[in-house]
C-alpha cells in the first residue's frame, strides 16, 4: 500500500466500523444464551469473523438478514464439539476468550491461529484456568492450545496482568462454573464483556476495594438473549481524529462512537496535547457510552504520560506516536512492556518505522520517547508491519503528512477495519492499494 501526501484539508463525515471488542462479545454471549438477538452494526472484519465461524462449527445458528446478525441461543451447554481444529486468524480476543469459555464444555478442543497469533503468549490465559483445575495444553506457552473441556472448581483468581482478554476468558469460564468465582483485577481494563453479562442477566456482581475491581460470578446460571447495537469503534476512530488533526483546517465528524471510559485514554492524552475535539449527544447504547466525536485540525504539543493511562489506551500508541512526530515539543509515553506482546512487537516497530520516517525517537525501559521534527525523509520505501493492522493504518495517516511512504503487508487492515482505506479517499485521503 502506498499512502500519499496530501495537502488539502479532511472534511465530513465517517463512517466508522462497529467496535471489535464488542463485536466478539457480541457473538460470544449470545451464542450460550437461550433465546434469539438481532444484532446490528456488528463489524464484519476478518477477526470477528474467526469467533462466528468458530460458534459455527459449535452448532450455533447464525445467520445474516440484510444487515442485521441472528444468533439463535440455545443455552451454556449447548455448544457441540467442532469437527475440525478452531482457526482463530490473527484474533487474540477469539483465541482467549474462547480458552475460557471452552474450558468448561464437555468435549475437546484445538485452538490455532496466524503467524502473528502464533507468536503471542497464551500460558497467560492458560494458568488462572488451571488454577480453577482446567485441562489445557500448549504448545510451549503458545497455540496450538488443546483445551479438554469438564467441571471446573469456583476460586479466587488474581488478575495481574492489564488484560481484558484474560479477565473476560476466565469470567466466561466462571459463568458455566458452580458456585461464585471472584475475579479481582489489578489494573482496569475494559469492561464489555462486565457490561454485557449484565445485560444478559448474569449472575455477577461488582465490587471495588483498594484500587482493585472484584467480580463475582455465581455460575451455572442460564443467560437471556437480548437485542444489541454494536457502538462504533473509538480505537479505529484514532486515525481519522489524528489525520484531521495533523491537516490544517479540518473538520470531520464521527457518529456514534464508544466513549466507555475504560478504553477513553486516546481522547485525554490528545486533548492533554491541545487537539480540538468535541463531544454532543452523550448517551448510552446497551450500556455502554456513546457520542458524536467532532475534530478539526490543531497544533499539538507534546506529553508526558504515566504507565496507568496505558490500560485506557493500550491499543492507540501507533497512531499516537504518529501524531507526536509533529508536535511542537518532544513527548514520553511510560509503561508500554504490554505492547510488544500484541499483533506484533509493537513498541519496537513505532520506534524502527519512525525512524525510517527521519523521526528521533528510542526506548529506555519500556518507556518511548519521541523528538518531533519538521524535516521528515522523503520517499520511505519499507514501513514494516508484521502483519499489524494498526501499524499499517498509523503508518498510512503518516503518509498523508509526509508521503509516499510505502508500507508492507498492509491486507491486515481487513482483520478490524475492511473499509480504511475508502473511507480515507472518501475524506480526501491518497493511498493507494498495491498487493
Ligand atoms: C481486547 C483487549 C486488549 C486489546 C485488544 C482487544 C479485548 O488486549 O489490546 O485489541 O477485546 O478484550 P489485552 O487483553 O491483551 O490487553
Amino acid at each position: 500500500m502506498i499512502s500519499n501526501k496530501i495537502d488539502n484539508s479532511l472534511v465530513g463525515n465517517v463512517q466508522i466500523p462497529g467496535d471489535k471488542s464488542i463485536s466478539h462479545r457480541s457473538i460470544i454471549i449470545p451464542s450460550i444464551s437461550n433465546g434469539i438477538c438481532k444484532i446490528s452494526n456488528l463489524l464484519e472484519s476478518e477477526d470477528v469473523l474467526c469467533t462466528i465461524n468458530a460458534f459455527k462449527e459449535m452448532g450455533v445458528k447464525i445467520e445474516k438478514n440484510s444487515d442485521n446478525i441472528i444468533i439463535y441461543g440455545n443455552g451454556l451447554k449447548s455448544l457441540k464439539k467442532p469437527n475440525k481444529d478452531l482457526y482463530m486468524g490473527n484474533s487474540g480476543t477469539s483465541a482467549r476468550l474462547l480458552t475460557g469459555l471452552l474450558s468448561t464444555q464437555n468435549f475437546e478442543t484445538t485452538i490455532t491461529g496466524d503467524k502473528s497469533l502464533s507468536s503471542r503468549p497464551m500460558k497467560r490465559i492458560a494458568s488462572p484456568l488451571i488454577a480453577m483445575n482446567a485441562n489445557i495444553r500448549t504448545n510451549n506457552g503458545y497455540l496450538p492450545l488443546t483445551i479438554v473441556g469438564k467441571y471446573l472448581n469456583n476460586k479466587t483468581i488474581d488478575i495481574e496482568i492489564p488484560s481484558a482478554q484474560i479477565k473476560s476468558g476466565v469470567i466466561l469460564a466462571a459463568i458455566n462454573t458452580k458456585g461464585i468465582t471472584k475475579v479481582v483485577e489489578h489494573n482496569t481494563t475494559r469492561d464489555h464483556t462486565e457490561i454485557m453479562l449484565e445485560a444478559f442477566n448474569a449472575n455477577i456482581k461488582i465490587n471495588y476495594n483498594d484500587n482493585k475491581k472484584i467480580i463475582e460470578i455465581d455460575g451455572e446460571k442460564e443467560l437471556t438473549s437480548r437485542d444489541i447495537t454494536v457502538p462504533s469503534d473509538l480505537s479505529s476512530s484514532a486515525f481519522f481524529i489524528v489525520s484531521a488533526i495533523l491537516h490544517k483546517d479540518s473538520k470531520i465528524l464521527l457518529k456514534n462512537i464508544n466513549i466507555n471510559p475504560t478504553r477513553d485514554g486516546i481522547l485525554i492524552a490528545l486533548k492533554k496535547m491541545g487537539a480540538k475535539i468535541s463531544f454532543t449527544n452523550k448517551r448510552k447504547i446497551n450500556n455502554e457510552e456513546v457520542c458524536d466525536i467532532e475534530v478539526l485540525g490543531s497544533e499539538l504539543n507534546g506529553c508526558e504520560l504515566e504507565a496507568d493511562i496505558a490500560k485506557l489506551m493500550i491499543d492507540e500508541y501507533p497512531i499516537l506516536s504518529v501524531a507526536a512526530a509533529f508536535a511542537k515539543t518532544p513527548s514520553i509515553f511510560r509503561g508500554l512492556s504490554e505492547l510488544r506482546v500484541k499483533e506484533s512487537d509493537r513498541l519496537e516497530l513505532i520506534r524502527v518505522n519512525l525512524q525510517k520516517c527521519g523521526v528521533k525517537c528510542e526506548i529506555k525501559n519500556d518507556d518511548l520517547y519521541i523528538f518531533p521534527n519538521t524535516e521528515f525523509n522523503k520517499n520511505v520505501e519499507n514501513i514494516q508491519t508484521n502483519y499489524d493492522h494498526r501499524i499499517a493504518m498509523a503508518f498510512a495517516v503518516m503518509g498523508s503528512k509526509i508521503g509516499p511512504i510505502k508500507i508492507d503487508d498492509s491486507d491486515c487492515i481487513k482483520t478490524s477495519f475492511p473499509s480504511f482505506i475508502q473511507e480515507f479517499n472518501k475524506l480526501g485521503g491518497n493511498i493507494v492499494w498495491k498487493k
